[in-house]
């Protein structure tokens, strides 16, 4: 199939690559660009794992057109880090257990990443049903759920240090 050229904007990026049109999100990611972290959990668009997102929305990444994300913002896993250190809700998982085999993670954590700019305090059931649409067949979730309550609680400690220090 005839190649196309386009420019894709990925974790702060631009890319310029020749692709099918007709080629996923997920395979551009992991094939052309190396960024291997975002994953394929299924045929079906129901496990998650390939989330990333696109102009700050959680998207699955199993189910678009490389070609679509023109002229947007596409972070993935890769772009979590806060400049080349663990981001606290990376620091948390590790601490809690959050991640077990990994193959989840990168897709929970551009959900949580969202769930975090969207509503920096969720109630415990807000994190559930945020988290509803990613799955995973190690940790039975609570390990995930501590982890993302202490993301939480280390971001408004950093802030409030942030606002002493500022006085
Ligand atoms: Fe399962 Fe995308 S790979 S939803
Ligand atoms: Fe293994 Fe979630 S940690 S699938």
């Amino acid at each position: 199939m005839k190649k196309e050229l386009i420019e894709l904007r990925v974790n702060g990026r631009t890319h310029e690559l020749a692709i099918e049109p007709s080629k996923l999100l997920l395979d551009v990611l992991r094939q052309d660009l190396d960024l291997t972290g975002s994953k394929r959990g299924c045929d079906d668009s129901s496990c998650g794992a390939c989330t990333v997102q696109v102009d700050g929305i959680p998207m699955l990444a199993c189910t678009m057109l490389a070609a679509s994300c023109e002229g947007q913002e596409i972070t993935t896993v890769e772009g979590v880090a806060d400049h080349g250190s663990l981001a606290a809700l990376q620091k948390a998982y590790g601490d809690f257990g959050g991640a077990q085999c990994g193959f989840c993670t990168p897709g929970f954590m551009m959900t949580v990443k969202w769930l975090l700019a969207t509503n920096p305090e969720p109630s415990e059931d807000e994190i559930r049903e945020a988290l509803s649409s990613n799955l995973c067949r190690c940790t039975g979730y609570s390990q995930m759920y501590q982890a993302v309550r202490a993301a939480i609680d280390a971001e408004q400690k950093g802030m409030k240090q942030e606002l002493v220090g500022a006085k």
